[in-house]
């Protein structure tokens, strides 16, 4: 499974619109279900509006009904070469953090070889909607 989420991440940073960093990035999020949810990242001519793959994916899958997902895959580089790790930015990983528990499993691809982290490992301490209620 990791490794059709890192083929299909692959392929959606293909669809990527990064005109302004040239810096691609493709996500393939798996739901409980089975399904595969697809992003890449959308540049803005205004910088800020400018969205990740990671949340691309999330958000077409969260409008689509969905709530539990298991793994997500991202892939990254410049011009869409990937030769190193491309790690979620926080604001993903805070988005990642109010649908997913810490094993949740985000799996990366460097070109070559694979790592495979947790949501608990690269957000630890985190705020989250259980802090509200309590
Ligand atoms: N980017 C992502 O799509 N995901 C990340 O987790 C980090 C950064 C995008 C945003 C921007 O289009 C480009 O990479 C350079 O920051």
């Amino acid at each position: 499974m990791r490794e059709q989420l890192v083929r299909m991440a692959v392929e959606a940073m293909k669809k990527a619109y990064a005109p302004y960093s040239r810096y691609r990035v493709g996500a393939a999020l798996l739901t409980k279900g089975g399904k595969i949810y697809t992003g890449c990242n959308i540049e803005n001519a205004a910088y800020g509006p400018t969205n990740c793959a990671e949340r691309t994916a999330f958000f077409k899958a969260v409008s689509e009904g969905e709530r539990d997902f298991a793994a997500i895959a991202v892939v990254g580089g410049q011009e869409g070469t990937v030769n190193a790790f491309a790690a979620p930015c926080g604001v993903c990983r805070q988005v990642m953090r109010e649908f997913c528990a810490d094993d949740f499993e985000i799996h990366l691809w460097d070109g070559s070889e694979y790592r495979t982290c947790t949501l608990g490992e690269l957000l630890p301490l985190s705020f989250s909607s259980a802090n509200l209620s309590e």
